[in-house]
Parts: structure tokens; sequence; C-alpha cells
């Protein structure tokens, strides 16, 4: 026991040293010290968090290989529940609600889980330290009413990857690393009656301590069945049990805890025989039969009514009195409330009628549900560049892939509970509402996701890396194409940045950095807004991955071209296209898997939802290209612009349906419009590539979008005309059902075109466009609303004759566009 500490206290003096040593030593250029400074400062502050979102918690660093831990529960008020233990966040678990309601990654916040089987409602607070190297959390569980003695088993459990230890069957080819986590306790099979104490060491993580206390005196334990002491069944005491995993094997603590639950009943029933005697509470204590200890470990505690207790990580280089302990950690819980509520109303103005508090609450939980999908992932992923998809049948193919990576992402994802992983096309939108309130949280995640992109330009559409995102991906979703693109929105996402800090900044002025000459070499630099007022960092970053990006666009442009000789069309130049990989059902590429496209399927066919998102792409390049001042590309990119926009008019307009359409061929091979009136024929609209002065265009858009007849219901604007032959067929997952993403959308371009095309609209078109808005955003948030009240979610999508709430839950998501929504003004202005 005794050497633990030493070797403990010996680590912590060394680092302490080092890092005097660094600060003494710090560079010359002060400029670059307060960058490096951001940078440390900036990574340090996001370095710790429930990354691990597909469950109900669990932490981790954003680390490749390092501390994952976990909560788990289960009632035992019975000998069923253990089966339905919880851990991952499932779709079908029945919870009243589960969602962050006030969280930032870079201080912590609260998490409510309405647990409707165990009967009580959990609370989750999680808080970090100033320096974000060590942090606290505090589970308690209040029973519901009419359950005041309800009996609630918890479990921690924490596992160091990425360790190897000296007595492990070496593996040669690995680099020896001698990290451990070991229990400090004078070991007790029976149980613990004190805090459990654990002190470990890693490489990246240093010296640290992780501590569970068993919470205040009030606490209570069941009193369970008179048990002979010996056997280790007593739910007043704490137990502790530990394993050694192979790394890649910590996410699976639940079956792993089962499994060992299992063997302890077992050898109950063969050592006293009949178990039937024994209480739940009693049965369900894993016992620590190997007397062993591993890199993982168990922490479980039983209780009866209201409880709670506490878990610390301390970093040693966390200086102490900035450390979290068991006796301030309900201050900073409280501190860290009062700083989210700042932040939110610092950023988030919302507007009429939305300003009173249950509306602010409901946003402030969006935004906290948002946050709380940011993840991160680290492992190999599979794809499949060998099979070229067979074009004469169109019938789905079975990919087989083969891993590729390691890589890592940090991401923030659709739905913890259904969709715990990384999509292209999603994080365009999840980011938006960020912009303004953490801008250098958007740029580090927009740099995560670009990294991504291979030397082809091409970047899988479902990031799905490592087994523990696997186990969530059916087998024939895990494998990626080559051959598949995804719209493009987080180019968007890079240049609405630039465009924020360049109503701000001037790009020519960045000699004069703001604030990057200071020499105050005691300034500390801004988290959240760092980029906005030093754009700087911005610009050399666009510099940095403008290549890059060229090469996307490239790929798009090259792979998912549209065939013209072939079918002797008269079009000048290149620009049209098609999405690879369509089946006869769907065309998952697009992101709008089932929305009806051309029957039947044929090579001729021309996509108009994917010509705009070129086009908008094209001119987000455009763009980086004319703030990078590269000048041959400007002219290029502009080529391409006009080219495309001229395509869609020429091409994709069609007169007699009075909207923009895909395009396909018939028997004579004569070219024919496809048209599914709903969202892909307004992505021209969104993307603003209908020309500005066109207002007939406009018009039609907007009758589109306002008549009950197609696209307008009460609710939103549907995916899908009801007067379309195939509204509401099949799976009719974008065939009718409402998506606030494309809400968003089109509220933004209600917006931008009424103001850009204003003088040119008749008074009866103004209105139009006046009431559109105005009554679509109150349908909108209205009904997201109501359904958030009635289910206790917020929900992938919403019935459009009903308002009623569907598919995936928790899905914080682009359904968090609302929260845009709410802060945009009441009335269209200009
Ligand atoms: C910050 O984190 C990023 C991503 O993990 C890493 O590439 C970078 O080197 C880190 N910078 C510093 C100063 O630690
Ligand atoms: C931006 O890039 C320039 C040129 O490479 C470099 O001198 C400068 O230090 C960089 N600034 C930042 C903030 O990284
Ligand atoms: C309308 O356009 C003008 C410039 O044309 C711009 O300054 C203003 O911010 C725009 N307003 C909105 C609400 O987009």
């Amino acid at each position: 026991m005794r050497w633990l500490v030493c070797q403990f206290l010996i680590v912590v003096g060394c680092i302490a040293q080092q890092v005097a040593f660094d600060l003494y030593d710090e560079g010359v250029n002060l400029e670059e010290s307060l960058i490096t400074r951001y940078y440390k400062k900036a990574n340090d502050s996001l370095l710790w968090g429930p990354y691990r979102s597909a469950l109900y918690f669990g932490i981790r660093p954003r680390y490749p290989k390092s501390l994952l831990s976990g909560l788990m529960w289960f009632s035992v008020n019975d000998y069923q529940s253990i089966g339905s233990m919880r851990h991952f966040y499932e779709q079908s678990d029945n919870m009243g609600r589960a969602n962050w309601v006030a969280y930032d990654p870079r201080i912590g916040g609260r998490q409510i889980i309405e647990d409707n089987d165990c009967h009580v409602t959990i609370t989750i607070d999680f808080v970090k330290s100033t320096d974000g190297l060590s942090w606290g959390t505090k589970v308690k569980a209040e029973p519901h009413a009419g359950y005041e003695e309800t009996k609630i088993s918890f479990v921690w459990y924490s596992g160091l990857e990425g360790e190897k230890q000296s007595d492990n069957g070496v593996d040669e080819t690995e680099i020896e690393r001698t990290g451990y986590f070991k229990l400090s306790n004078q070991k007790n099979i029976l149980g613990y009656e004190d805090n459990l104490q654990f002190a470990g060491i890693s490489e990246e993580l240093g010296a640290f301590e992780l501590e569970i206390n068993d919470g205040p005196k009030k606490n209570r334990h069941p009193s369970g069945s008179e048990v002979d002491a010996d056997l280790g069944l007593d739910p007043s005491l704490a137990h502790h049990y530990s394993l050694r995993v192979p790394d890649d094997n910590t996410w699976k603590a639940r079956d792993i805890f089962i499994t060992m639950l299992q063997e302890s009943v077992k050898d109950l029933e063969t050592n006293i025989g009949t178990i039937g005697q024994l209480a739940p509470e009693n049965l369900f204590i894993i016992r620590d039969l190997h007397n062993f200890e591993g890199n993982l470990h168990f922490v479980q505690k039983v209780y009866q009514g209201s409880c709670e207790f506490d878990v610390i990580y301390t970093n040693a280089l966390t200086p102490t009195p900035e450390r979290i302990t068991f006796q301030n950690i309900d201050k900073r819980i409280k501190a860290n409330a009062e700083r989210f509520d700042a932040n939110f109303a610092e950023h988030f103005q919302l507007q009429k009628p939305f300003q009173s508090e249950k509306y602010m609450g409901f946003a402030k939980e969006i935004l906290s549900g948002l946050l709380g999908g940011l993840s991160y992932m680290y492992g190999n992923h599979l794809v499949d560049r060998e099979t070229v998809f067979d074009e004469d049948t169109f019938e789905s193919h079975e990919l087989k892939g083969s891993f590729e990576g390691p890589h890592e992402l940090f991401t923030l994802v659709p739905s913890r509970p259904f969709f715990p992983r990384g999509f292209y096309w999603d994080e365009g939108f999840h980011l938006m509402p960020l912009i303004g309130y953490d801008s250098d949280l958007v740029l580090d995640i927009i740099k995560s996701w670009f990294n991504l992109i291979d030397d082809e330009g091409w970047i899988a559409r479902e990031q799905i890396l490592g087994p523990e995102a696997r186990s969530r991906v059916p087998s024939q979703f895990q494998v990626q194409s080559p051959h598949i693109v995804n719209p493009p929105t987080l180019t968007l996402v890079l240049t609405s940045l630039l465009e924020t800090i360049s109503e701000t900044n001037k790009f020519g002025d960045i000699a004069e950095p703001n604030n990057l000459d200071t020499d105050d070499k005691t300034e500390e630099p801004e988290l959240g807004n760092f980029l906005m007022k030093n754009p700087e960092v911005l610009f050399n970053y666009t510099r940095e991955i403008y290549p890059k990006l060229k090469s996307h666009l490239d790929m798009f442009r090259k792979t998912q071209q549209g065939y013209i000789e072939e079918f002797d069309r008269s079009i000048e130049n290149n620009e049209v296209f098609r999405w690879r990989g369509r089946t006869k059902t769907h065309c998952l590429a697009s992101g709008l898997d089932d929305y009806p496209r051309a029957q039947p399927v044929d090579v001729a066919e021309l996509n108009v939802d994917l010509i705009s998102w070129i086009g908008i792409m094209t001119r987000s390049l455009r763009l980086m290209a004319e703030i990078l001042n590269q000048k041959d590309d400007i002219a290029d990119l502009e080529d391409i612009e006009k080219n495309i926009k001229n395509n869609i008019e020429k091409i994709h307009w069609s007169d007699q349906n009075n909207a923009y359409c895909d395009v396909s061929v018939d028997d004579d091979d004569e070219d024919v419009f496809v048209c599914h009136k709903g969202y892909v024929s307004l992505l021209p609209f969104l993307t603003r590539l209908i020309p500005e002065s066109d207002v007939q265009k406009l018009e039609h858009v907007i009758d589109m979008i306002t008549n009950p007849e197609e696209l307008w219901s009460p609710f939103g604007v549907r995916s899908l005309s009801k007067s379309d032959s195939n509204y509401k067929t099949g799976e009719d997952y974008w065939r009718s059902p409402i998506w606030i993403n494309m809400n968003y959308l089109i509220l933004k371009s209600i917006q931008e075109y009424y103001n850009t095309s204003i003088n040119l609209m008749s008074s009866g078109l103004r209105s139009k466009f006046e009431d559109a808005y105005h009554d679509l955003r109150l349908n909108v948030v209205n009904n997201v609303f109501k359904q958030w009240e009635k289910t206790g979610f917020v929900w992938e999508q919403y019935n459009d004759e009903t308002g009623e709430a569907k598919g995936a839950k928790n899905f914080l998501g682009w359904t968090s566009a609302v929260l845009l929504m709410m802060a945009m003004p009441e009335r269209i202005i200009n």
C-alpha cells in the first residue's frame, strides 16, 4: 500500500518541476505565447467530458486510449430488473425524460433522467476544475411518489486502456508503457465502509486519483436478508471487483459485470444451496471471488429511498485550491449553473413570443442536449473501395468492407439513443446554433472532421469508429463506400464562420491582430470567442485546409458527374450531377433516403438537390479563395458557380410544374422532368441559387410552400407534397413528415430573398413572404415545444397532420435548429 502513495508523490514532484521549468523558459515571441497558451488552455478545457454520449453517463478524455468511466444502475426491488440494467442510452427504455438540462462542455453541467421502470429520477451533475484536468460528479436519485422505499443499485466503473502491464503476455511490437490504475484501500472482500480510493498513472494523464464516497449520512441502505457476513453480500457496504480486460473492451462493462454476477450467483448456489432466501439486494451484489486486480474496476452500491454519492477524479497537476472535493462539489455545481445561465442569456436572445420562463427552460435544454451529444471516438472503420455499383439493375449491394484507420473524431451526434455517431450532413446543422455561442468549439469540430478527408477528397458519410460505435450499427450499414457522397454542409459552416468573423473584422487588417501582440504575458486567453477576436487563427486554418477542400469539391464534381453526351443533351458545360449509389427505393447519399426519384431508375438521371449542394459548395470555396486572395481560383470557381446557376434554370426548372425537378429520360431517351414536389424541389431556393431578380420563380416557390394541398401544414413544412402519388407511402421517412433542419433553411431563405429582392416584389408577394415567415416560425417552434412537454423529448420528425413526434428520440441533432428559430425576429425584417 504505502509504496503506491510514494510512487504517486514522486511522479507529482517530477511533473511539478517540469511545469515550473516550462514557465520560466517561455518562448521569446510574445504573440506566439498567447496563441500557444490559448491552444493549451482550449485543449485542456475540452479534455474531459461525457464524450461516450451513447451512454446515459460515460466519461472519457480526448485521448485514443485512456481512462474510460461509466455509470450503470438497476432496481433491486425484484429479481427481474437486473435484466434491464441501465448503461447504454436505449430508444426503448421507459424514460420520462433523459437529457442534459444545463450543460457546456467547457464547464460541465446537469443531466436529468426520469427512469419510470426504476421509479426514480436521477440527477447527474458533472463539474470540471478550472484547469480542465480534473472533474467531479454527483449522482442523486429521488424516488417517484408512491415508491419512497424503492431499492436501487448503482455501479460505477473505470478502466484504464492503452497501458501494458509488464507481467502481461508481452507483444514485442508494442511500445512498453508502464501505466497502472489500482485500488488504494486495504483490500476487503467483504465490502468497504470507507470511501474507495484509486490511484493511477498514464502517459497522457500523468498521475491521478479517483475517489468514490458513500454520500451523506442521510443515505439509507436496505437491510437485506440475514446472511452470513463472510459471504460479502452486505448491502450497506460498497463492493469492489476488478479484472484485466484488453484494450477496446472496457465499453463492454455491462456484459462483463453481468457475467461476473452470474458467476457469483452460481457460486452461491454451490456453496449455500438454495439462493431463494436471499433478497435481490443481497443476491445481486458483485463479489470479489478471485481476489485479483486488473485495469478495470467496478464499484457497486445499494441504496434505499433517496440517495446520493460522488465520484471525484483529481489530476496531480491541478493546484490544490482548484481541486474538486467532496466538501466543495455542491458549491461548484451551483456556481456552474449560474455560469451556464449567464452564458446562455448572453448568447441567445429569444424573441417574441418565446421570452417567458417556460420557453427559456426549453431553449436551455435544447442547447444542453445538443452539446451533451459531443463525443470523442477513436478506432478503425469499414470501407469498401472495390465494389462498383451495378447500374444495370440498381439492386442494393452487400458491401464487403476492410478496416481503415484508426481515426479520431470529435463530433456531435444526431441522437444519443439512436444515432450515437458522426453523420456528415447532420453535422453542419449541429454546428449552426453554436457559431455565435462558442465559435472556437465549432472550429475544433470542423477541423476534426476535415482531418478525415482522404487523398481522393472523400470522407465517409457515417463515421462509425471503433468497436463501441460499431456495436450500435446493424452490420449492413457499417461499411462505407467512396462512391457515396453526402450534402456538404460542413463547408457551409466554415464559410459562415468566415463571414461572421469578417463582419466584425477585416482580414486586410491582420497585420495588426487584435490582441495577439499584447505584451501582457499574464493575459488570459478567453475561450469561446478567441477566433472572433483573433481572425488570423481562422484565416491561417482556412489557408491550411483550402487545398483539401478544393480536392473535396473536385471529388464531388468528378464522381457525381451526370451524363451529357451519352444522351445527346445540349448542355454547354459539365456541371450537371447524379447521386451515385442509388437503389430502386433509396438514395442514401442525398440524405433524403426514400424521397421519390425517377422510376425506373436510370443512369440518365440528373438531380436538382445535388447540383444545388455542389453549387453552394462552390460558392463557399469561392469565398474562401477571395479571402485567401487566390486569384486564379476565384475566376475558375466563379465560372463553375455561374454554370451551375444557369443549368439549374435551364435543365431543372419545369414551366409545366412551376417547380425545380429532377430530370431523367423517357423510352426514346428524351429528357423528361421527374417532379415530386417537396424538399428536393426547394433545394435551389434553400441554397439561394435562384437569381435574386427572378421574382416569378420566387413566387412559385413560396406558393408551393404555403399551399396546404402541397407543403404547408400547421406544424411546419412537410417533406413531400400532399398531392404527390408517393405521399405517405412506403416507409414514409421523407414522404410527408416534417423535418426541422429543412424548416430552418426555409425560414432563412425566406428572410434572405425577402431582403435581397424586396424592391422587385409586388406588394402581394411581399405579404406572402412576410406571412410565411411569421407563421412558419411559430408553427414549428410551438409544435416541437408542445411535443417536448407531452413526451419529455425532442424528436427526429413530426407528423404533418397531427404534429405528433416520431422517429428517433432525444434527437438533438438538427432538431436543435428550433433554438435558432426562437432567436429569430418575430416578423421578417430587412
Ligand atoms: C490540441 O489538441 C489537438 C487535437 O487533439 C492537437 O492536434 C494539438 O496538438 C493540441 N495542441 C496543444 C497545444 O496541445
Ligand atoms: C499565421 O500564419 C503566419 C504565416 O505562416 C504566421 O507567421 C503566424 O504566426 C500565424 N498566426 C497564427 C495565429 O497562427
Ligand atoms: C439585408 O440586406 C442588407 C444588405 O443588402 C444587409 O445589410 C442586412 O443585414 C440584411 N438583413 C437581413 C435580415 O438579412
